[in-house]
This record gives structure tokens, sequence and C-alpha cells, in this order.
């Protein structure tokens, strides 16, 4: 059986990936076939499709040296569950569920592994869900395992506006934080609706200049020097940079060195996909406490231009790409 998909032989632009017919992803005992309805564009896609070099050279030691490995893009997924492999004990076929995508979710069908997803909060369309499991799980994890969130901490979120960022004014709302949201002033609406207590627009002010201190500061931007936020933190407050990898070189020995000479802590981390955090952002949502702010969207055929916007880097929230009208 074939399926649409979209499909990225070689290494370049966006107009590279052609939209083809393909087989069917084959699941394994462990994995689940998903009729695909969305899916969003994230960093990790532009790394697979460019073979940009995001950790110091490394980078197509495990994407594919000459040419990518991975084909199909498309790291998020929301659908219906169509086929189970014998050893998934904990869906059923037509399911809906959401979360991380194996084969790519830039197709009709898409394999997964069973722990890297769960059941799509019933008032979440798959457009809004679609586009969580990358910024959703980095925003969580940032913030509660590398941030140590605590209630009625100061909590400073650099890069508000963005795919993480947004998610991480909500959860860090939903953890009982007073929050400062800093973006650029065309966003102040948006992250003030997401549930921003303060606003702050980077193109007028900086905030390290201001008297306010915080416990903690998440940054999903990663281009400010160290001195910036040193001076906003807290005597115990810790930095978490959600933009760069843990494994990067110059992080790894930035995190070695400022957190052993300082009470003040730097962290970075990779995001790991967890149906337990995936259940826990569906529970917030069916609480009316979490949601998807989608820019825009764009059918499979238009996904060269979703991510050539994605790489304009200021997208306001999440792009969705919708696989079937229906999402
Ligand atoms: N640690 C991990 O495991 C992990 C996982 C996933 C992603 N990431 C990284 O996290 C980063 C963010 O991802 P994302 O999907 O959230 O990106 P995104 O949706 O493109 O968001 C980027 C944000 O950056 C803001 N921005 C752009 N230039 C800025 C500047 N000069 N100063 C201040 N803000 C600026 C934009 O705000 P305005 O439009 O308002 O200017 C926008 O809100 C990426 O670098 C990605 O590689 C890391």
């Amino acid at each position: 059986m074939t399926m649409k998909a979209v499909v990225n032989e070689k290494y370049g632009s966006p107009e590279g990936m052609e939209l083809k017919e393909i087989d069917k992803p084959i699941h394994e005992d462990d994995e689940v076939l998903i009729k695909t309805y969305a899916t969003s564009v994230n960093t990790l896609d532009i790394f697979y499709r460019s073979g940009m070099k995001v950790f110091f050279g490394l980078s197509r030691l495990s994407s594919g040296i000459r040419r990518p490995h991975k084909t199909v893009l498309g790291f998020d997924i929301s659908g219906e569950i169509v086929e189970i492999g014998k050893d998934v004990t904990d869906f059923k076929v037509g399911d809906l569920v959401y979360g991380g995508a194996s084969s790519g979710a830039n197709a009709e069908f898409a394999k997964t592994k069973y722990d890297k997803i769960a059941l799509k909060a019933s008032n979440m369309s798959h457009a809004e869900a679609g586009v969580i499991s990358v910024a959703g799980l980095s925003a969580l994890q940032g913030l509660r395992d590398g941030g140590n969130i605590q209630k009625g901490q100061n909590v400073l979120i650099y890069g508000a506006s963005g795919g993480i960022g947004t998610y991480a004014v909500q959860l860090a709302k939903s953890f009982g934080t007073t929050v400062t949201a800093v973006a650029s002033g065309k966003n102040k609406d948006l992250v003030l609706g997401l549930g921003a207590d303060y606003f702050i627009d980077y193109t007028k002010e900086d905030f390290t200049r201001n008297e306010e201190k915080y416990d903690l500061i998440f940054d999903t931007v990663a281009k400010s020097p160290m001195s910036r936020w040193k001076a906003a933190l807290k005597p115990n407050g810790i930095f978490v940079n959600a933009g760069s990898p843990s494994m990067s070189i110059t992080r790894f020995m930035l995190n070695r060195l400022v957190n052993k000479f300082s009470q003040k802590k730097y962290k970075s981390f990779d995001t790991q996909y967890s149906r337990k955090d995936l259940e826990f952002m569906a529970k917030l949502a069916e609480e009316g406490k979490f949601r998807s702010a989608i820019e825009k969207t764009y059918s499979l055929e238009e996904i060269a231009e979703a991510h050539r916007h994605y790489e304009g880097g200021h997208t306001a929230g999440k792009i969705a790409v919708i696989i079937r009208e229906d999402a």
C-alpha cells in the first residue's frame, strides 16, 4: 500500500522537498501506525533537511554524512491509530493520539513507538495537538527538570512568543509562578493572553538593567552573553538555556565552570519524548490551562513555505501543517 508523503533525499533548501507516492511504513511489534492529521515544523526538521552543523560539525554523523538517513520529516504528530503492534497493550485502533512520530509525519501515515504518544485532549483539534510535542516537551522539561520550577517563584521567559516560549508561559503559570514574558512588541497581546503577568519588549528595554531579580530565567533564544542573565538572577537563581543542546562542547564546559564557582546555576538539556509528560499536558489542556497558539496553517503541498516561515525565526507560537482537511 502506498501513501502521499513529502520526501527530502538531499540536504539543501526547502524547495528540494518533493510530494511523492511512497510505501506506507510497516510498524514493529512495539509500534503503532497512525493516520496523520496534523504536524508542525521544528528546528529538528530544518536540521535534517539542510544538514546544518548544529553540533559543531557532528551533525551529519547522526543525520547521514552525504545524504539524510531520514527522508520523510515531521517530528510532531496528531492522528488516529489504525494498526497496533502485538506488544502494544495500552492503546487500541481508533484512539486519537498526539506526540512524536518515528517515521516522519509529513505523510498520510506514520509509525511510532507506543511510549512516544498519549491520548489527545478531547477539547483540542488535531491541528492544535499536532504542533505540541517537541516544543511543549522542551518547555515542560526545561522548566521542571532543568529549572526546578517551584510555586511562588519569579520566572522570566525569554523568547516567550515562540513555539517553546508560548508553552513555557502557560506551564510556568500552571506551576503557580509569577511570569514575565520577553518578546517583541507585536506579540505582547499574544503572551499576555496566554497568562503572562508582565511583558517586556526586548527591542525597547533590556530586562537585565531593571531592578527586578528572578528565581528562574528560561531562555529559548540563546543569543545572549552570560553577563546578561547573571545580573538578573537572584543569588540562588537558575538560568536554563533551552535554545542549545546540552551536548555541545561549549555548553558543557560553561555548565561545569559556572556551576562550580557560582551559587547561580546554569542548565541546558536535551528534550526527551515522554508519555507521562504528554499526558500531563493533555490533562492541563482538558482543564483549560494549556493550548496551542497557531500563527498559520499550511497544507502538505505547502511544506516548503512552512519551512521558510519557521526559518524566519519569528513565528508567533507554532505553525501547523494540515495533512487531512478535518484536522
Ligand atoms: N534543548 C532542546 O532539547 C531543544 C529542543 C527543541 C528546540 N530547541 C531550540 O530552542 C530554540 C527555540 O525553538 P522554538 O521552536 O521555540 O523557536 P521559534 O518558535 O522560532 O521561536 C523563536 C523566538 O525567538 C524570538 N527571537 C528571535 N530573535 C530574537 C532576538 N534577537 N532576541 C530576542 N528574541 C528573539 C522570537 O520572538 P519575536 O518574534 O517576538 O521577536 C520567537 O519568539 C531553537 O534554537 C531550537 O533549536 C532546543
